[in-house]
């Protein structure tokens, strides 16, 4: 795809626009006011409507269709008069060809791309309608080839008997998902195409068709695009200029993945301009719910919830969260896709991070993924779920020489973001919106994180020579070790007080202190507040020094006390958590051995008072 080509596709079918219609502007307001008094269109103009429904659809389809109209006109407020209207507009756009724009389609999501090879591409859609399409294609100027009478597949919405989705707006009963597979393509070779539906084309859109043996491969990659999607919509304005072969994309796509109307307002309508020409590669998160709507949407290569993709030099693994496990299905199509890759990148996909400081403190995969990522040299981890940017330094096993891997968090999809913490560990953090475009030779992965202005957040480039890493990488490795010490020690710093700190009323904070886990020495901390919280709290006679338990001993109780410096008052969250948040951090020395470890924003608890009444 050529940047300077891309321009903003009208009529592209998003959103649904039954509803539109009226036309009244050449009246004049006198004449029209007359007309109005004296003419019901409402009773003649919905029998017409209906009779030409009839003829277009089924009796059945156009009961349903004409439901989900007067539904439509109902929420504008003036279906009595002119829902019939309405109709008839709707039945003669059916059954007359070109009688409308492309404005007028009944395409509700889409054309977008999907399943690409070196020979095929399939062209998805989505309507309320159950009707055959048709695909023109073909390279520039000469769209000669076609899949003509593509038929769908009729999917049921989640939200329909869901008794825990809440609804946000009016959904159909059932839609229906259209898939168009070009074939014959030439790798490499940029093909246009455009969609025949209901009597209406789409734009001219157009694709590279994946080529393996390209020298050269640039995608887009990030998550968490859920929940605002305006702040998605601020990145994926960005995505077409750097021209992607393909977009990654690590789950959270949005924020209730059984709500059929979250698809539209949160993904299709900021992607629409984007997921038409460049192929979507998404793993699910946890907010795509039992993934009804997720495998109805999007058709990756081979398995639908754990595949791979070879592009150039870019061998691509994504991974399903919910299977942890060595012995599960994955896990083997894991390993075997892993070991049998020659490719000079390989990067793999998941939602919840394998190492990761803010946020959610996700420990992903680390039992069984993490030693078959060594074993089989992973490059690049990319994953989301945590709402920032984390960038770590290179990871590996004390004792490892030759490998290391880089550990990405791109969680700033667009959902609300959450604080991230120094840690030695990392090489650059940024509680921000933004997406990461990589850029992968033989020789090199260049990588970019982008705010949502448009400003760099991060660059780096991973090189190798001879598929050897270069000394000067594998010399910033952070060891695994302290990366596990880390995670041992977080849970003993959860935080819990008796009573909201003020400024003349502290509250007593106490601490749970438990064995560390994996570890059989114990922990000397040195507990103070995160710089996040320093403005907001004090602590008495801080650093508060204290020695976890050894494994196999009851958990120890600390406290302290906590008072409010009156620089903005103290609030709680529904989760009875501080707010601003309080989050203790501390020094954490095992042995020879020594980190930085954070615990969990400090809450409100009657534990904390029984902890404070101890003597
Ligand atoms: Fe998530």
């Amino acid at each position: 795809m050529v940047a300077s080509e891309l321009t903003d596709k009208e009529g592209s079918g998003f959103g649904e626009r039954l509803a539109g219609g009226g036309g009244k502007g050449y009246l004049k307001a006198k004449k029209w006011r007359r007309m109005r008094s004296s003419i019901d269109w409402g009773k003649p103009s919905r029998v017409a409507g209906l009779i030409v429904l009839v003829s277009a659809f089924s009796l059945k389809e156009a009961r349903e269709r004409g439901v989900f109209l007067f539904m439509r006109s109902d929420v504008i407020g003036c279906w009595r008069k002119w829902s019939g209207v309405l109709v008839a507009a709707a039945g003669l756009a059916l059954v007359l060809p070109g009688a409308h724009g492309a404005a007028g389609s009944l395409i509700s999501k889409g054309p977008y791309l999907q399943a690409p090879a070196s020979d095929t591409m399939l062209i998805m859609w989505e309507s309320l309608a159950d009707l055959p399409g048709k695909v023109r294609f073909g390279v520039e100027g000469q769209p000669d080839a076609e899949v003509g009478d593509v038929r769908p597949r009729m999917i049921k919405t989640a939200t329909a008997g869901a008794t825990n989705a809440v609804k946000v707006g009016a959904a159909p009963r059932e839609f229906y998902i259209y898939e168009a597979a070009l074939k014959d393509l030439k790798p490499g070779e940029t093909y246009h195409y455009s969609v025949e539906f209901a009597g209406v084309r789409t734009a001219t859109n157009h694709f590279k068709a994946f080529n393996p043996g390209a020298e050269r491969v640039r995608f887009i990659a990030y998550g968490d695009s859920r929940s605002y999607p305006e702040a998605h919509a601020r990145l994926t304005a960005r995505f077409r200029q750097h021209a992607p072969d393909f977009i990654l994309h690590t789950g959270d796509i949005v924020a209730r993945g059984r709500d059929y109307t979250l698809w539209a307002r949160e993904f299709f309508n900021p992607m629409a301009n984007v997921i038409n020409e460049a192929p979507f590669f998404p793993v699910i998160g946890n907010h795509e719910g039992d993934g009804t709507n997720y495998l109805a949407y999007f058709h990756p290569p081979g398995q639908r919830l754990w595949y791979s993709l070879d592009v150039g030099p870019a061998h691509v693994l994504g991974l399903d969260y919910r299977f942890t496990r060595s012995d599960s299905e994955q896990f083997r199509f894991a390993a075997n896709d892993l070991m049998t890759s020659r490719a000079p990148w390989k990067i793999v996909m998941f939602h919840k991070p394998v190492f990761n400081i803010g946020g959610h403190v996700s420990d992903w995969g680390q039992t069984n993924y993490l030693p078959l990522f060594y074993r089989t040299k992973m490059d690049l981890v990319l994953a989301g779920h945590s709402h920032m940017y984390e960038r770590f330094h290179p990871v590996a096993p004390r004792g490892e020489r030759d490998w290391a891997i880089t550990h990405i968090t791109t969680g700033g999809g667009g959902a609300e973001l959450y604080d991230s913490f120094d840690h030695p560990s990392l090489a650059v953090r940024e509680s921000a919106h933004h997406y990461m475009v990589l850029e992968a030779t033989r020789d090199a992965l260049q990588a970019r994180a982008i705010r949502d202005d448009g400003t760099l957040l991060d660059s780096f480039e991973l090189k190798k020579t001879d598929g050897r890493m270069a000394a000067d990488y594998l010399a910033q490795v952070y060891p695994e070790e302290l990366l596990k010490l880390f995670y041992a020690a977080t849970p003993s710093l959860a935080s819990r007080v008796a009573s909201p700190p003020g400024t003349n009323a502290p509250a007593r904070l106490s601490l749970n202190l438990k064995p560390l886990a994996g570890w059989p020495a114990p922990a000397r901390l040195e507990i103070t507040l995160a710089p996040q919280s320093a403005p907001y709290y004090e602590l008495e006679d801080p650093p508060l020094r204290a020695t976890t338990p050894l494994t196999g001993q009851t958990n120890l109780a600390v406290w302290t006390t906590v008072r409010a410096t009156g620089k903005r008052a103290i609030t709680m969250n529904s989760d009875q958590e501080l707010r601003p948040p309080l989050v203790l951090m501390a020094k954490v020395r095992c042995g020879e051995e020594e980190t930085i470890a954070y615990g969990a924003p400090c809450r409100l608890a009657k534990t904390a008072a029984t902890a404070a009444d101890k003597p």
